[in-house]
């Protein structure tokens, strides 16, 4: 008879309790399709006397989830406490020194870490595999490290934190302001305990850097991720967006071009009638295109007890079935340092600014961006308020520092008050 594989579980919060839960309601069909039994032997949490409403009085308990790593009784560390340094990663460090495998949620960890990570697994002999780190409940790690081995990726795009989307996709169902809906998700338990790892698109950003590492054979550079999350855009912006056939999406874009490795994370308009367009709430979606498959989009839950713990289970049973997959999908050693793109791929941009309501105002902001060589595709005005006139420009294709260029000079003309969003267009 084959031996069972051994977890020892360290974080019993929403995820950790959730891997639970599913270990023991479906013991026989994980065993069946795993091919051995899969066994919780031990766990780890800060409380020892929290409700967890589960079942744990048969696994024995360690205040240290280290000294859980260290355990001679377990085979694999499923690390679910969170946090890039810290307990997650001594645990992990541990885990990996005493020959265990490792499987793991957390995106922020891998972000920083990834690297020097999957090389001391590599060194190890073990490996460590994070499914749920990135868009919870859909098998996007699996698709880009297995199913879509084959081909050549040319993008990787998504939205990848559902917090961002829920916020965005009340504001524009309901017309409700910013900070109205992003206490709305701070009271249904989305937002990470810093909040700005969500709204600030560092979430996002994470999952973007981890998914770029495999899909482009790079060791992971989240540093180099352009990030820029949501918290400046208004009602106003929303619904000038869908007058023009657009939403607005916290969208992540991962692609290598010639000049090197383009990823960023910004809140985009993108079609309204694309997938991406459509993605509502919470909802996760991730979009790859290779040169053999063409394009595929993946959908799902993004977060949540039983989203991610599906995805830790995706990988348990792997590795109790012996499949030991390089953690992004190639020796750590032979991924390439990422060199990142010094500029991202032109495209149009639209531009919200508020102007004031006097003669040769706009003619101004036409003429700084001309001088920037920037065109305008599309301009209107937006009614009237006291002295200012909310004024909507759409460019034609140009780069993001031009851009940023023109918007600092613009921001500079006495006619221009406050400052202005610009969202790029995207080619979904
Ligand atoms: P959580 O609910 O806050 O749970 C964290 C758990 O870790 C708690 O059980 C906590 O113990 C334990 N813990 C924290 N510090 C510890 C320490 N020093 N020693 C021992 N235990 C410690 O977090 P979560 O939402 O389950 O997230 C876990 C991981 O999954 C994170 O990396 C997160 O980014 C990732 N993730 C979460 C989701 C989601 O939907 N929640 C989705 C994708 C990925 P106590 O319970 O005793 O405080
Ligand atoms: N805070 C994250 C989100 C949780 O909203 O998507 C899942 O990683």
């Amino acid at each position: 008879m084959t031996t069972p594989i051994r977890l020892g579980i360290a974080g019993l919060g929403t995820v950790g309790a959730g891997v639970v839960k599913i270990v023991q309601r479906h013991a026989a069909m994980i065993e069946a399709r795993a091919g051995r039994a899969v066994d919780i032997t031990a766990v780890s949490a800060r409380s020892r006397d929290k409700d967890r409403g589960v079942r744990l009085s048969a696994y024995a308990w360690e205040d240290d989830p280290v000294a859980l790593a260290r355990r001679d009784d377990i085979d694999v560390l499923v690390e679910l406490m969170g946090g890039t340094d810290g307990p997650a990663k001594a645990a992990t460090e541990a885990a990996l020194d005493t020959g265990k495998d490792v499987v793991t949620a957390n995106k922020a960890m891998l972000a920083v870490h990834g690297q020097h990570l999957a090389a001391m697994a590599e060194d190890t002999g073990r490996t460590i595999r994070f499914e749920a780190a990135v868009a919870g409940g859909i098998p996007i790690v699996k698709s880009l490290t297995e199913g879509l081995a084959g081909n050549d990726v040319r993008r990787v795009m998504g939205v990848m934190n559902g917090t961002c989307n829920y916020i965005l996709t009340r504001m524009e169902n309901e017309r409700l302001p910013y900070e109205e809906v992003f206490e709305d998700a701070r009271k249904l338990g989305y937002l990470e305990a810093d909040p700005n790892l969500d709204v600030g698109g560092i979430d996002a950003g994470h999952k973007l850097s981890l998914l770029a590492a495999i899909a482009f054979g790079t060791k992971v550079n989240f540093p180099a991720v352009e990030l820029e999350g949501i918290g400046n855009i208004t009602t106003g912006d929303i619904e000038q967006a869908a007058d023009m056939g657009f939403r607005v999406k916290l969208l992540g874009v991962a692609q290598m071009t010639g000049r090197g490795l383009e990823q960023r994370m910004s809140p985009c308009l993108v079609p309204a009638q694309s997938p991406l367009g459509q993605l509502e709430n919470a909802t996760n979606m991730v979009v790859v295109e290779g040169d053999a498959v063409g394009q595929v989009v993946l959908r799902g839950a993004g977060a949540g007890e039983g989203p991610t713990a599906s995805a830790v289970m995706s990988d348990v049973i792997d590795i109790a079935r012996g499949i030991r997959v390089a953690p992004f999908g190639q020796p750590a050693s032979q991924l390439a340092d990422a060199v990142a793109a010094n500029s991202s791929t032109p495209a149009p941009y639209y531009m919200r600014l508020s102007l004031a309501d006097k003669p040769g105002a706009l003619a101004k902001v036409a003429t700084t961006l001309g001088e920037a060589g920037i065109s305008i595709d599309r301009m209107r005005q937006y009614g009237h308020m006291a002295t200012t006139a909310p004024v909507l420009i759409v460019t034609h294709k140009t780069g993001r520092s031009a851009l940023k260029d023109a918007v600092a000079k613009i921001e500079g003309l006495d006619v221009v008050k406050g400052p202005i969003v610009s969202l790029r267009i995207e080619d979904v």
